[in-house]
């Protein structure tokens, strides 16, 4: 898999999710077998570029190549000047985010609200990829609503004007993220265009991952929500797909340990104040569905201090050893409850 001069380890990417996949996470994931990752979403409006958010959105230091950035914005020329001003500051591949359903977003036309204008949609396009000399991917839904799915237009429009791979999440806007993605869209893409196609949307298991691509013939799978306090997702999948085999659940000594590091990269990354409140939120995903998490979760979330939190989250998995070396996940809550 290959975007633009960038050969891809595998064909199993970590999706974007703002609040989420900061370089941490990021980081993270590529070193747990992702093959591609996308930054969160940069603001197209100049005015926040210097902002402390956005500064952090495009810090890049350490990153594992290709770095990816992806913008949002509704004017053709605050794109191309944010995807230029992100390709000065690293970015090796630009991503144009039209597949996000939330209201701040699509109020101000940005999005996936502007799959209603395709004309706008073809000017954006044009612009950035004409901005830029790094290959420039486009992110969408299937449309704006279930009687207008307009994703075989858009995908056309992207091809003509030069964008290198589309990443299709098979949903529309009006759908939000509720009832299932629907793959058939996706396939059409892919049958409809040359350029490699990125097949997203309720992908939680290795099984789901071979599923959709057979399903839709994509080039790669991307998952979001189900890579949330496992990051080692990704090399289940990769191996799935490249054996037929599973892997066994990752150790409770090396999740212990990746932990620690994860929590330290977060500080590092956002200040202690800041770091141990955003870091709640990794550590209620990792702990979800393992004997004694919920009660742990809310008592970490009372802690005020880096000290305290990465103890009680490295007391925690030291705990969990009694059910056996490698994570339990259900199982460990049956044995709780026996
Ligand atoms: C918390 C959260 C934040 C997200 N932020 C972005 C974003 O910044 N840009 C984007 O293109 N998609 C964003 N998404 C959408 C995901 O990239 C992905 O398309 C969607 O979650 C469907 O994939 P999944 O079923 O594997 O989670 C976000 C999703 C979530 C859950």
């Amino acid at each position: 898999m290959q975007i633009g001069p960038h050969q891809l380890r595998n064909n199993v990417f970590v999706a974007p999710m703002a609040g989420v996949t900061d370089r941490p996470f990021r980081q993270l994931c590529k070193e747990l077998g992702a093959g591609y990752a996308v930054s969160e979403m940069a603001a197209s409006n100049p005015r926040l570029w210097a902002s402390e958010k956005s500064a952090r959105r495009t810090d890049h230091a350490g990153e594992m190549e290709p770095k990816a950035v992806q913008i949002a914005g509704a004017d053709p020329q605050d794109l191309a000047d944010c995807a230029k001003f992100n390709v000065d500051r690293g970015a090796q591949i630009i991503d144009i985010n039209m597949g996000c359903p939330v209201k701040k977003v699509c109020n101000n036309w940005c999005g996936s609200a502007l799959l209603q204008h395709e004309d706008l949609v073809e000017r954006i396009l044009h612009a950035v990829v004409g901005a830029v000399d790094v290959p420039v991917t486009l992110k969408f839904r299937t449309g704006w609503n279930r009687e207008n799915k307009n994703a075989l237009n858009i995908a056309r429009i992207a091809e003509q004007a030069g964008i290198q791979m589309l990443t299709l999440h098979g949903r529309t806007r009006a759908d939000g993220y509720t009832g299932d993605a629907e793959y058939e869209t996706i396939a059409a893409v892919k049958a409809s265009v040359k350029i490699p196609v990125v097949a997203n949307g309720d992908i939680t298991t290795p099984e789901k991952a071979r599923y959709v691509l057979e399903k839709t013939g994509a080039d790669a799978v991307m998952v979001g929500r189900a890579a949330q306090g496992r990051p080692w997702i990704f090399r289940e999948i990769a191996h799935f797909l490249a054996t037929g085999t599973h892997l066994p659940p990752p150790l409770v000594a090396e999740v212990r340990h990746l932990m620690s590091e994860h929590l330290q990269a977060h500080y590092a990354f956002y200040g202690d104040f800041l770091g141990v409140r955003t870091a709640r939120k990794h550590i209620g995903w990792y702990v979800r569905d393992l004997a004694g998490g919920e009660d742990f979760r809310q008592e970490m979330n009372k802690l005020e201090s880096t000290t305290e939190q990465l103890r009680a989250v490295d007391q925690f998995f030291e705990s969990q050893w009694k059910y056996g070396e490698r994570l339990q996940y259900r199982l460990a809550e049956e044995m709780l409850a026996a």
